[in-house]
């Protein structure tokens, strides 16, 4: 009748169990529990919840393998409560008022695998309080009021594989306060009041495996933050709302294969703090306000299989984003802004096997026909990507079209330059110009420009491409002059058409004085310029030579003037008398002193 043997195997080990239960359960009496807990005898649990229990009760059976507790009244824990309790398994305390657990409250649970004292009103564990579990292998102290976790807390807890803690007001932890956890492999540090990453208090976690960080307050985490934790495989970090740089070094010492930096305010991908992780398979960056993928700026991380950015504010995702990365297979991008995703931002589409693009306003052309070809296997786990910006397809799924309309909307217009005819354009040295280019096509075409030496024109500068496409020129110079080509290109095709330009020089003269309009650029025009400077040099010389003139006049009479007087004089009676007689006259002089 039975094919295996197996099967009758199992069949009788069913019927034992049956008959083991059976006889746990007639036993029934004598395991009691007290009033009014709820005690499974079959399963050797006392479900002790919502009690209204202010102290812990005595009378559990010996054997009681899961105590809960939850939802009672109890304040404290005494010291050795619960010593007889040797082969408890779990104890559950979460759900009351514990504001107090004296030394030694738990010796004697040599058997206790989980302590759970979540939601109560803890703001100090004291040394000791876990002495005597050395067995424990989770320790679940969330939503208390703990200010420091103190040297030495956890010391004896040598077993334990994984501590929750936080949404405490946890504001500092001692540097030796995880002394003794060698052992321990996961900690969860849940909104906490940190204003650091405990870099030295993480320190003895050697064997640390994960580590989740929720809501610290940090906006830039800083290097060496984890340098201690060389075998951490998986870090959270989450829900820092103001964090927004992660600093070069800042995940150095670290070997990861796991990582999430979500629901922060990153604007950028942290490439430089990346690079390294070299076997790195997960990466989180979900809701940060990043807008690019940079092109070949992943391809150190050799091994990543998933890139999950949901919610961010992606706007594109350059070609050659995921290159390099072989394994390549999880894109996750839902809610952002992608228009399209080339097939070029991978190194082959054949790897990947989940594509979520979903609450994109995608635009359905030629660019996205390999999705829509990929679907069956691109399997969009359920969200299938909607077409939003083609009018007639707009709000159709991806599913929706047969392969008999392929590739239908899906298709692109080849760019197309409007003004085909080459121009040419004549200015004169230092005018400004603006060379046009007009393009059209589906999806709307790019336009570059490249100069006489064919090198790229930017957004910058004297010559720079206007955001509607047209080039200018400021202030052209003769060496500006050439063939400029125009090239429009969207993923249709490319058009391109050159438009020379020539620039006119101008006499040398007027050239000294355009050069002073370029740089200076003057608010009137140079003729009236020159004019005003020559009347005013001329008025000023006419100035200084008259004043000259009248400087030389006078220091010539200066020179002439005579200090001293001689005045020559003939007496008149000597004249009167001597009238016709000997004619001999005597003339007489004197010298006066001028003053
Ligand atoms: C424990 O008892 C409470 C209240 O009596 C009940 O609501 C709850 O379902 C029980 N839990 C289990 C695991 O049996
Ligand atoms: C204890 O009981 C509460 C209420 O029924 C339940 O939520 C909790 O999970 C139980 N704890 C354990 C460890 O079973
Ligand atoms: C953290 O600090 C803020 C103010 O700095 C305070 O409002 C808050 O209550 C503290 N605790 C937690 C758990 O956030
Ligand atoms: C996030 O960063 C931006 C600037 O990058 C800033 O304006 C904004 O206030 C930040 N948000 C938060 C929650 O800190
Ligand atoms: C962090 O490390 C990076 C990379 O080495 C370095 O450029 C940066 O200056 C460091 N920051 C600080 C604050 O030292
Ligand atoms: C890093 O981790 C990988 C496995 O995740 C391991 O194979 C490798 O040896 C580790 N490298 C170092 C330097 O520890
Ligand atoms: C993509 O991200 C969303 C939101 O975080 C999540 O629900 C979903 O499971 C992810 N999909 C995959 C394939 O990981
Ligand atoms: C582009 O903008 C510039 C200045 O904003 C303008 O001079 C030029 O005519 C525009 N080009 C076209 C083709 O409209
Ligand atoms: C169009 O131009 C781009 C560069 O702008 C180039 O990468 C691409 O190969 C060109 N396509 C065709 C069809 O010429
Ligand atoms: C000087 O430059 C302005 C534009 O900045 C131009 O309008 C003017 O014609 C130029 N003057 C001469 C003399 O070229």
């Amino acid at each position: 009748m039975f094919g295996k043997p197996g099967v009758q195997w199992r069949l009788g080990l069913a019927a034992l169990y049956l008959w083991v239960s059976g006889v746990v359960y007639t036993k029934d009496t004598s395991w009691t529990c007290p009033q009014p807990c709820q005690c499974n005898s079959r399963t050797l649990e006392a479900n002790c919840s919502d009690c209204q229990f202010e102290v812990v009760p005595d009378g559990f059976p010996q054997d009681c393998r899961l105590l809960n507790l939850t939802h009672n009244d109890l304040k404290t824990l005494v010291s050795q409560q619960f010593k007889t309790l040797t082969q408890l398994l779990e104890l559950d305390v979460s759900d009351n008022l514990l504001v107090m657990i004296e030394a030694e409250a738990f010796l004697g649970l040599r058997s206790l695998l989980t302590l759970r004292l979540a939601r109560n009103r803890l703001r100090v564990i004291p040394a000791g309080a876990f002495n005597g579990l050395p067995q424990l292998k989770l320790l679940d102290i969330r939503d208390n009021l703990i200010l420091v976790l103190l040297d030495f807390t956890f010391q004896d807890l040598a077993a334990l594989l994984r501590v929750d803690t936080g949404r405490s007001d946890l504001v500092f932890v001692s540097p030796h306060a995880f002394a003794g956890l060698t052992n321990l492999r996961e900690l969860n540090v849940d909104r906490c009041n940190l204003t650091a990453v405990p870099t030295e208090g993480l320190r003895p976690l050697s064997g640390l495996a994960t580590l989740s960080l929720h809501g610290l307050g940090l906006t830039t985490l800083t290097n060496y933050s984890f340098r201690w934790l060389g075998n951490l495989k998986k870090l959270v970090i989450s829900h820092w709302s103001v964090l927004e740089t992660l600093e070069g070094n800042s995940l150095f010492g670290l070997n990861l294969t796991f990582l999430t930096v979500s629901n922060c305010n990153l604007s950028v991908v942290p490439y430089a703090s990346l690079h390294h992780l070299v076997y790195l398979v997960h990466l989180d960056l979900s809701f940060n306000p990043i807008r690019y993928i940079r092109g070949n700026s992943l391809r150190d991380l050799l091994r990543l299989q998933e890139f999950h950015l949901v919610g961010g504010q992606l706007l594109r995702i350059d070609p050659r984003a995921f290159h390099g990365l072989a394994r390549f297979k999880v894109l996750n991008v839902s809610g952002n802004l992608l228009k399209t995703l080339e097939e070029g931002v991978f190194s082959s589409v054949g790897s990947l096997g989940v594509l979520r693009l979903d609450d994109n306003p995608l635009a359905c052309d030629c660019r996205l026909l390999w999705v829509l070809r990929r679907r069956v296997h691109l399997g969009f786990d359920r969200q299938p990507p909607v077409c939003t910006t083609e009018v007639r397809f707009e709000g159709w799924s991806f599913l929706d079209f047969a392969e008999v309309d392929l590739p239908g909307p899906f298709t692109c217009r080849r760019s197309r330059i409007l003004n085909p005819k080459p121009q040419h354009v004549q200015i004169a040295e230092g005018y400004t110009v603006h060379l046009h280019c007009n393009a059209e096509g589906d999806p709307t075409p790019s336009i570059s420009w490249l100069n006489p030496q064919r090198v790229q024109l930017s957004a910058f500068g004297r010559l720079q491409v206007l955001a509607n496409g047209s080039l200018e020129v400021r202030y052209a110079q003769v060496r500006d002059s050439g063939t400029y080509i125009c090239l429009a290109s969207n993923a249709g095709g490319n058009d391109s058409i050159g438009v020379s330009l020539i620039v006119r020089g101008f006499s040398h003269s007027s050239r000294n004085s355009l050069l002073l309009n370029e740089t200076q650029s003057f608010p009137f025009e140079v003729k009236t310029l020159v004019v005003a400077v020559t009347i005013g040099v001329l008025s000023f010389l006419c100035s200084v030579t008259i004043c000259f003139i009248f400087m030389f006049l006078w220091s010539k009479g200066k020179g002439q003037y005579k200090h001293t007087a001689t005045i020559e004089y003939v007496p008149r009676s000597a004249a009167s008398t001597n009238n016709g007689g000997k004619g001999h006259v005597e003339s007489s002089r004197f010298t006066m002193k001028l003053i």
